[in-house]
């Protein structure tokens, strides 16, 4: 990704997996782990936290959000996202995506494995045409 160093976007894989080693989903048995690059350089982790009332789940990627925006930051260049499918690269839910792009188009994902490889996209590939807070004037 422009602007990041290998070493920085292997950092942000590691932790995104060691994320996924939090997650709580004992009804899915599905853990899912995000990792947010923020553009000065700080790295917030998410997982996703389910619920017995099962529409109360969230997932890693908007967990992780919502820990970074709390800690104050809004700009971000790059989020990891791994679970345990080992033979495709997967991508976030349609919802996450939605919840990513409120902050930028302009930020680099990280599609990761098990083992640590990845598959760099972007977040105009995963949502192209999107609603987004240029729609109502911000
Ligand atoms: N999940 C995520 O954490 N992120 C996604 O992008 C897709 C789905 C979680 C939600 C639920 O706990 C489990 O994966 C199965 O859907």
């Amino acid at each position: 990704m422009a602007g990041t160093d290998n070493a920085k976007v292997k950092e942000l894989v590691l932790k995104c997996m060691h994320a996924r080693e939090m997650a709580y989903c004992p009804y899915s048995r599905f853990p899912v782990g995000a990792a947010i690059l923020t553009a000065d350089g700080a790295i917030i982790t998410g997982c996703n936290v389910e619920n017995a009332s099962f529409g109360l789940t969230v997932c890693a990627e908007r967990t992780a959000i919502q820990r970074a925006v709390a800690e104050g930051h809004r700009k971000f260049s790059a989020i990891a996202v791994t679970c345990d499918i080992k033979d495709s690269f997967v991508g976030p839910c349609g919802a996450c995506r939605q919840v990513l792009i409120e902050f930028g188009t302009d930020w680099v994902v990280y599609l990761t494995k098990p083992d640590g490889s990845y598959k760099e996209t972007s977040l105009k590939e995963l949502l192209p045409l999107a609603f987004s807070p240029a729609h109502l004037g911000h």
